[in-house]
């Protein structure tokens, strides 16, 4: 719930958590006057403090079906109780530990205590009593929301007082989102109290709880799977970030890029993952190249370039196996074909390369142009994307191409690296009407040529980029797959010049 500060507690916070406990003793006063079926209020809140104990060792959050089966079932302040002991018994990470415990269980119990209410005035409990499941679902569906809103609103006023946020950002994003999966903690809850109050008795009831239970681990552990796979995810970056510092930042850059053509391109939440996946993780196999490849100044060698043109075979070979990055690999393989088929390492064309690796290859050249490097300055977008444009249907997928064009036209350029190096210089972001129109569907704009520069290069980019010419001293330029475009640096000898994509060669 509320998130009080480790070390000094202000004092409206402590106002506010002093409130809650006096308003969640009030509720709890009027216990002895009524008729309480005690054995029911001890079962109730064994049953939430076990389930809660042994979902914490699994890395879950509170179980709720228990307290809301409580609300429906119990008087209002009978309810409220069960929360507390459970509550009181979870540990918390950060002092003040008992301010913070304290607050917690008054911030449940006065949330359980506001949906008992709500469902005995709707004429709920009647209705369980009857076993009349339609008037007991029709109450919970106003409870349940109460408890959501009850319990937004006191963990917001926390948040405000305890870490002095704006009130609209401590209460934006705190009730619609818990709505669904408490409905379906609702729904369960009602089904316990219905069974509850039948002839089959408490022990029914409670067997309701196995199948959510199990439902709720699985969620969890999926939920657990996901955040190992971008812990794993994130060492692999960071280790090629380690390998080869111009390149820092990129990796996380083109993912978020590949993420928004992914967007544009309607493709569904899982695909979208993989997509991410793979923009990250697209030169993971840099880490097979020598360093001093990766960092040499001057122009690369024949045999320096082939070594670093391995990287993509070794980054699909260092993948493999990882179930999860399945799709992802194809992308890593072949992030530096082309369309016309002059890319490598296989030299597909066209629809032969994976529907991912198009989607790689402009997101990795769109962050090469649009990313300061220590021999270079950024592109400004436009710029970018209108060579990205010029060269669609030679050497990028135009489908890919108009997709970030529109996405950047909508929600501009900002992308966020977690990188522990400062930022490069980030480009300006793409302001609508800097946007030139997409690229054509259906193939190679006219004239000029394809040029665009190296994606993440150095010294690799010596024999690339006439993208860079724009920022570059000027220098004789040429057609992309023709001689070598100088940005500051003499081309290696027999070494073509690389697009855009391609300058990820390094
Ligand atoms: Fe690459």
């Amino acid at each position: 719930m509320g998130s009080v500060p480790a070390a000094s507690v202000p004092a409206g916070a402590r106002v506010c958590a002093a409130a809650a406990v006096a308003a969640a003793g009030a509720c709890l006063l009027s216990l002895p006057e009524l008729r309480t079926p005690w054995w029911a209020v001890l079962l109730l809140a064994a049953v939430y403090a076990a389930c809660g104990q042994a979902g914490r060792r699994a890395g879950l959050d509170a179980f709720y079906p228990v307290l809301l089966a409580a609300a429906f079932l119990l008087p209002p302040p009978a309810a409220a109780l069960v929360a507390v002991p459970g509550t009181l018994l979870t540990p918390v990470g950060d002092p003040p530990r008992p301010l913070r415990r304290l607050w917690r269980a008054a911030s449940l119990c006065l949330s359980v205590h506001a949906t008992a209410w709500t469902y005995w005035v709707l004429g709920g409990r009647d209705a369980v009593v009857a076993s009349d499941l339609p008037r007991a679902l029709l109450a919970a569906a106003f409870a349940v929301p109460v408890f959501c809103l009850t319990a937004a609103l006191l963990d917001g006023a926390m948040r405000m007082l305890a870490d002095r946020v704006p009130a609209r950002a401590a209460w934006r994003h705190r009730f619609v989102p818990s709505l669904p999966p408490m409905a379906v903690h609702g729904l369960a809850g009602v089904m316990m109290a219905v069974l509850w109050r039948s002839p089959h008795g408490p022990a029914a009831a409670l067997l309701v709880l196995l199948p959510m239970y199990v439902t709720w681990w699985v969620f969890a552990q999926s939920d657990r799977e996901r955040t190992a796979h971008r812990s794993t995810v994130r060492a692999l970056v960071r280790a090629v970030d380690l390998k080869d510092g111009y390149t820092r930042g990129h990796s996380e850059r083109v993912g978020q890029a590949s993420v928004m053509i992914a967007r544009e391109l309607g493709m569904d939440d899982d695909r979208v993952e993989v997509i991410r996946f793979a923009g990250i993780l697209h030169d993971v196999g840099k880490i097979g190249v020598p360093t001093r490849l990766l960092r040499k100044e001057g122009p690369l060698t024949p045999a320096e370039r082939r070594a670093i043109e391995l990287h993509p075979e070794y980054g699909h070979e260092m993948t493999r196996g990882i179930g999860f990055l399945e799709e992802a690999r194809a992308a890593i393989l072949h992030h530096h074909e082309r369309l016309d088929g002059s890319g490598y390492p296989y030299g597909l064309s066209g629809c032969r390369i994976p529907e991912c690796a198009r989607v790689v290859a402009v997101a990795d050249a769109f962050d090469a142009m649009t990313s300061t490097r220590s021999y270079r300055r950024a592109r400004p977008v436009a710029a970018a994307l209108e060579e990205l444009a010029r060269c669609a249907g030679t050497q990028f997928d135009p489908r890919m191409v108009t997709a970030l064009t529109g996405a950047l036209a909508r929600h501009g350029w900002n992308p966020v690296v977690t990188s522990d190096e400062p930022a490069p210089a980030a480009a300006p972001p793409a302001a609508p009407s800097a946007v030139p129109s997409a690229a054509p569907a259906g193939g190679a704009p006219p004239a000029p040529p394809c040029r665009v520069p190296a994606a993440t290069e150095s010294a690799a980019e010596s024999a690339a980029p006439s993208g860079d010419a724009a920022a570059a001293p000027p220098g004789p330029t040429a057609p992309a797959g023709g001689t070598a475009v100088a940005v500051g640096r003499a081309p290696a000898p027999g070494v073509r010049a690389r697009g855009p994509g391609e300058g990820a060669a390094r």
